[in-house]
């Protein structure tokens, strides 16, 4: 398949200044969490897969097709960004999990971990919710955040540029290029 960025963009988008991560590195990364994911887990723990939409949902649907346990998924929708390239520091919950996060090994899945308001808002109203067990799993960090919790689970440590592909978006564009660029 061709690995032309441009052809992933309009001429009125940004161009991207380089692929960071690509395709192929994402792919191995993932197999590798997953199997990480899958030791980490025994037969009696009822795991729940809480992907914070938009950003994760690549990531989600590569991640848990390959983590080898009996699972179940749903989705947050937290709003930090608006259309702006930084963080506004006023974390929204849009949607919230119909799943019962009660007992279950919910693992919360992030698609970049920036300034970690996002997860320092989620993490204690999660917690409250008496799961057995919470973890985070990120796909990208960088490195940056003051974090009440570290994630478990870290794919890759991210330049500290704006990143956008695989999920991750700049005003709702770049989110389908099956790489990782910096804008
Ligand atoms: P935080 O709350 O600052 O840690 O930011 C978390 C959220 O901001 C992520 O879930 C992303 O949706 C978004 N975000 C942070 N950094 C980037 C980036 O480099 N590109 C695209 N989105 C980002
Ligand atoms: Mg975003």
């Amino acid at each position: 398949m061709s690995k032309d960025p441009s052809l992933f963009t309009r001429q009125t988008e940004r161009e991207l200044k380089r692929i960071v991560f690509s395709r192929e590195e994402i792919r191995a990364r993932v197999l590798q969490m997953a199997g990480e994911i899958t030791n980490a887990y025994g037969p009696g723990d009822e795991i729940l897969v809480l992907g914070l939409l938009k950003g994760s949902f690549i990531f989600l649907a590569d991640l848990v097709r390959e983590i080898q346990r009996p699972l179940q998924v749903d989705f947050l929708v937290a709003s930090s960004y608006g259309n702006a390239m930084r963080s506004s520091g006023d974390v929204r919950l849009l949607y919230d999990s119909e799943a019962s996060v009660k007992g279950r090994s919910v693992i919360l899945v992030e698609d970049i971990i920036d300034s970690g308001t996002t997860l320092n808002r989620l993490v204690p109203l999660l917690e409250a919710r008496g799961p057995r067990t919470l973890e985070i799993c990120a796909l990208l960090h960088k490195r940056v955040a003051a974090l009440d919790r570290e994630p478990r689970w870290v794919g890759f440590d991210a330049p500290r540029e704006f990143l956008v592909g695989y999920g991750l978006d700049y005003s709702e564009n770049y989110r389908h290029l099956p790489f990782i660029g910096s804008l």
